[in-house]
């Protein structure tokens, strides 16, 4: 039976083109770019006036012709060689996988071989919006700060890509939920676009881009596929920094029936890493006085992600009545001392507060940490007392994307001297890390140049989990915690041009066994209640400023095809939960790679 297929031609181009042609700076692409420039053509002389619809558009026009419908074709061609929803077509029962001859990567901690999961545990892969949807200004969607940044920030991406296509699965979605129905994935913990849904941040909502998400939602349930939902992953409205719980307002009364994991933002720490270079460097107008940014701008930054967030889980339990669990999720890392001296173990103690506290505390104690207060002073916005009551306890269980782990030293001028100097290099948190042990050897495997921050360190997800929810944070944490993401770039990956090379990936499957291990091991043995694990992430994608080169996905995207094919990580990850899961049905003997063939 032939597929059907939604043919939706051209919006995007126009889209683009008219933004691009609206901009007061003169917007202009780089040699990265797949930009259309104004689709509006003036008259000049002896030339008529015409306004191409290139929505008009079908697949294939004969020549000579200079109707709407061929602009259309050709930019068609330009654009991503799929731009409409295309059908799925059946997925295999069984897919290719490693043998004999190397088989997956055996245990890692052999007294949980048998340990079983609970039925209501909650497993699966992961994305965001930004990194794999592509249809960068498909169907009414306006541009994020990540759209802006690769496109009009020189360099700001190692590779030059842009996220315009990346695994493009706005279109490719039907396919890839039957992928995780074929391969047995329980759950899927995905990202809305707020860009795609209100495409000036505030002001009208996108009928187009909420249609996608209704039909996303409505086949991911068709395939029995749980939904987990991140409403902020860091593609912010470009029009817009501050008008958040509108939109989680509008997505959480859409689609609350079908989820089962609500996360407000992704990541707050990423105030810390974004926002010295406020708003994304020079190109944009500052906000609000704060000026280039820095260490000012990064705690305002955080206060208003902690309102915003605290907002809208008040909104959701006590107005909308929202039964759903919902939370952050954190990206924070096991942290050991270089040595055994006092001054070590406060600067793990600091590492810690500037990461974790830094949200964790307002949700435990209404405030922030101390050592927050004491070295940052009026740089740290104050919360009244009627923000810290909303704030405290706004959360139903702990996030944790623990993906690496870090030595920490106090700095050579210690850290009094450094606390007490806001021009210090080491300043606020003064203290140093290391990606090697006290003995000088490194702390595990290195992952891709594009994630210098990436070791594999399965050893330090155990401790970790004991030390959030015992010691850390136990007044939320011992609500559960969930692994919200682990993940690993194998090095080099991209430059490998043959599946043969690219699908045995031994360091990405080693990872996924030692941390799987480990974190059951955390919950059999040491008693931590975790409830969820989410790997990172469902296939390659767009790696932020790494760009598409550096590769976290446990299948492999062929970025001209679009066919994607599971890595030997993926079979390591659904071995694992056939072993230790009691309600999966992952079939992870699953012979022929499957992509996506366009209709
Ligand atoms: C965490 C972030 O949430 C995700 O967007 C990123 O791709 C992974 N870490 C890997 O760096």
């Amino acid at each position: 039976m032939a597929p059907s297929v939604t043919v939706k031609l051209g919006g995007a181009t126009l889209l683009a083109a008219s933004a691009l042609a609206a901009s007061p700076s003169g917007y202009g692409y780089g040699g990265n770019s797949t930009a259309a420039p104004s689709p509006t053509i003036t008259s000049d002389a002896g030339y008529s006036a015409t306004t191409f619809n290139t929505a008009s558009a079908s697949t294939y026009l004969p020549l000579p012709d200079f109707s709407n419908e061929q602009l259309a074709f050709l930019w068609d061609q330009v654009y991503a060689a799929i731009n409409t929803t295309v059908s799925p077509t059946p997925e295999p029962s069984v897919f290719p996988k490693p043998g004999y001859l190397h088989p997956l990567v055996p245990a890692y901690v052999s007294e949980v071989e048998n340990a079983k999961l609970p039925s209501d545990f909650l497993w699966g892969v992961a994305s965001a919006a930004l990194q794999v949807e592509g249809a960068a200004a498909a169907e009414g969607k306006g541009p994020s700060v990540w759209d802006f940044i690769p496109h009009r920030w020189v360099n700001a991406i190692a590779d030059n890509s842009t996220a315009d296509v990346a695994a493009n699965s706005y279109y490719l979605y039907k396919q890839d939920n039957a992928r995780l129905k074929a391969l047995g994935i329980q759950s899927y913990s995905f990202t809305i676009s707020w860009p795609r849904v209100i495409p000036f941040g505030k002001g009208p909502v996108n009928e187009e881009g909420i249609a996608h998400y209704d039909d996303f939602f409505v086949n991911l349930q068709e395939n029995g596929i749980k939904g987990v939902v991140t409403l902020f992953h860091w593609d912010t409205p470009l029009a817009l920094f501050n008008n958040y719980v509108r939109y989680a307002k509008l997505i959480i009364e859409r689609y609350d029936k079908y989820v089962t994991v609500w996360y407000t933002f992704n990541e707050p720490q990423y105030c810390n890493w974004r926002f010295p270079n406020y708003p994304y460097g020079t190109l944009l107008p500052s906000y609000n006085g704060i000026g280039a940014g820095g260490t000012k701008a990064a705690f305002l930054c955080g206060h208003y992600t902690l309102l915003a967030h605290a907002e809208v889980y008040n909104w959701y339990k006590n107005v909308y009545k929202g039964t759903k669990p919902m939370s952050f999720k954190n990206s924070a890392n096991w942290i050991i001392a270089n040595s055994t001296s006092a001054a070590d173990a406060e600067a793990v103690s600091r590492v810690n507060d500037f990461n974790m506290g830094w949200f964790g505390g307002p949700w435990t104690d209404g405030d922030y940490p101390a050592s927050l207060r004491s070295t940052l002073g009026d740089l740290l916005p104050t919360f009244t007392q009627a923000q810290k009551d909303m704030i405290k306890g706004s959360a139903d269980f702990y996030a944790l994307d623990g993906y690496t782990a870090n030595v920490a030293a106090a700095p050579p001028n210690g850290i009094a001297a450094c606390a007490a100097n806001s021009s210090d290099p080491n300043y606020p948190q003064c203290a140093v890390t290391a990606t090697v042990q006290p003995d000088g050897f490194p702390i595990g495997p290195n992952s891709d140049p594009g994630a210098t921050w990436l070791w594999s360190t399965p050893g330090g997800i155990r401790p970790y989990l004991s030390f959030i929810v015992n010691t850390y944070f136990p007044k939320v944490a011992s609500k559960g915690i969930v692994v919200s993401e682990f993940g690993f770039s194998d090095p080099y990956e991209s430059s490998f041009n043959t599946l043969g090379q690219i699908l045995w990936d031994l360091r990405r499957a080693d990872y996924m066994q030692g941390y799987l291990d480990n974190i059951l091991a955390a919950r059999a043995l040491d008693g931590v209640n975790v409830t969820g694990i989410f790997a990172w992430a469902i296939y390659d994608n767009f790696e932020w400023n790494s760009g598409l080169s550096t590769k976290f996905g446990l299948q492999y995207v062929n970025l001209t095809s679009q066919e994607r094919h599971p890595k030997a990580s993926m079979f390591q990850f659904l071995n694992w939960f056939k072993l230790h899961g009691e309600d999966t049905t992952a079939t992870a003997n699953i012979t022929a790679p499957i992509g996506h063939k366009r209709m």
